[in-house]
């Protein structure tokens, strides 16, 4: 979503007159996109500032700004490290940027949520020359117990259906093959009598549209419309990102997921009856607040079932504000990195059996780069989004093309051209 955002950035920007640079040093404007959803990603964005808020020293003129949801959340406290900083928008104030294009002497802070705020008549750059995002709903109504994103975020609202597939049209228009609609509960998508599986049918049915992601659903809304229309239309990636956070039902109350084990068990086999090839990929939190090495093994349990193809796995970060925060942080240092070593550990050992799942069968693969490592290798991707290093062959960047994997290391696929 911070992708997308700094896209409508750029767009705003280039409204103005301005474009981008990639040399800070003859840059303008320097603005830093952060997120607070960990303390360690807050800490990277405010240190970065600190960095470029140096170029003052030199160019008396640049603007250095942070935007998205540290500035959201934290803006006195930057305020406080970084008096001179001239930009504070959180998520729902990058319209307010304009000011300061507009009077020089302006600075730009604003952190008030909107109920409303989809920047649809905004003309955002895309960054990549093949994907293109959709953000179809912004916000969150779920107030997991350990999240900032509904206070940083504010309350959900979704984009309008016909803005939608008008967006979709354009981006195809402009020849991006694979297009990636974004929410942060993106399955809550309400706008008048549509729903989230409206706006898939919708989108799969424009002409030339190769790929469709989405992310990130929540399991509680996950129906079984979205997953027979997902199985139904083959330009829908064959890919579900299905966020775990614990495998225990006690946690996952703690959590306020709404969801039990059990639930989510379900989900997963009733995925799998309709879409046997499926990728699912989750995210898992270790640490929680009154997790017991039981509820631990319970996380491993789910773990082994799935087996998923791939995991983002986190220690807990206390965020201020939430209600996990008030709960006493019983887990210690030491148990959480044991943990979390332990779960990358297995996920490791699944990942590589999905891969070898795919040993010797056909994928339909989207080139998208020159590999670093091999001039002569091309890099791909799979619609279940795995990477796949072509070895033999000379596919052009930007084509898809069918490709004999030949072998599975760690998250990487090899392949070569039939
Ligand atoms: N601590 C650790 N991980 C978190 N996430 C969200 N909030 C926290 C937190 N306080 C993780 C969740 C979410 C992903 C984007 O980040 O797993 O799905
Ligand atoms: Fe945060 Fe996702 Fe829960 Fe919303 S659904 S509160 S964004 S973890």
């Amino acid at each position: 979503m911070n992708e997308a955002d700094t896209e409508i950035i750029s767009g705003l920007l280039e409204n103005f007159g301005y474009s981008s640079t990639n040399d800070p040093a003859i840059a303008d404007i320097v603005l830093i996109n952060s997120c607070s959803v960990r303390e360690k990603a807050k800490q990277r964005a405010i240190n970065k500032l600190k960095q470029y808020n140096s170029l003052k020293k030199k160019n008396k003129q640049v603007k250095i700004g942070l935007v998205g949801c540290v500035a959201q959340q934290h803006a006195n406290e930057v305020q406080t490290q970084i008096p001179d900083i001239d930009i504070l928008l959180g998520p729902d104030s990058y319209r307010k940027l304009t000011d300061i294009l507009i009077s020089d002497d302006k600075k730009a802070i604003n952190n008030i949520l909107s109920k409303t705020e989809m920047y649809d008549n905004l003309q955002s750059i895309p960054q990549n020359t093949y994907y293109g995002y959709i953000p179809i709903m912004r916000g969150c109504n779920n107030f997991c117990t350990y999240c900032i994103v509904p206070y940083t975020r504010g309350r959900e609202r979704s984009l309008s259906f016909h803005n939608i597939v008008k967006h979709a049209k354009q981006l195809v228009a402009s020849n991006r093959k694979e297009l990636i609609l974004l929410g942060q509960n993106v399955n809550s998508y309400s706008f008048q009598d549509k729903r989230f599986p409206d706006v898939l049918k919708a989108i799969s049915e424009i002409e030339k549209i190769k790929r469709i992601r989405f992310t990130s659903p929540h399991p509680k809304d996950l129906d079984e419309r979205t997953i027979q229309i997902i199985a139904q239309n083959t330009n829908i990636c064959n890919h579900i990102h299905l966020p775990l956070q614990s495998g225990s039902s006690k946690i996952l109350k703690a959590m306020n997921r709404t969801y039990t084990q059990s639930d989510y068990l379900h989900l997963v086999d009733l995925i799998k009856k309709h879409i046997p090839t499926i990728a699912i990929t989750t995210d898992i939190i270790t640490g929680f607040p009154g997790e017991t090495d039981t509820d631990f093994q319970e996380t491993l349990k789910i773990m082994e079932y799935v087996k998923y193809d791939n995991a983002f796995t986190f220690k807990y970060s206390p965020r201020p504000g939430t209600k996990a925060a008030e709960m006493p942080d019983t887990v210690s240092e030491n148990t959480k990195s044991d943990r979390l070593n332990e779960m990358i550990t297995l996920q490791k050992k699944h990942t590589l059996y999905r891969n070898n799942e795919l040993k010797n069968t056909t994928q339909e693969v989207f080139i998208e780069s020159n590999s670093k490592k091999n001039i002569n290798h091309k890099i791909g991707r799979t619609e279940t989004n795995k990477l796949v290093i072509i070895k033999k062959g000379t596919p052009k960047i930007g084509e898809f093309i069918n490709v004999k994997i030949i072998d599975a290391a760690g998250v990487s696929l090899f392949g070569e051209i039939e």
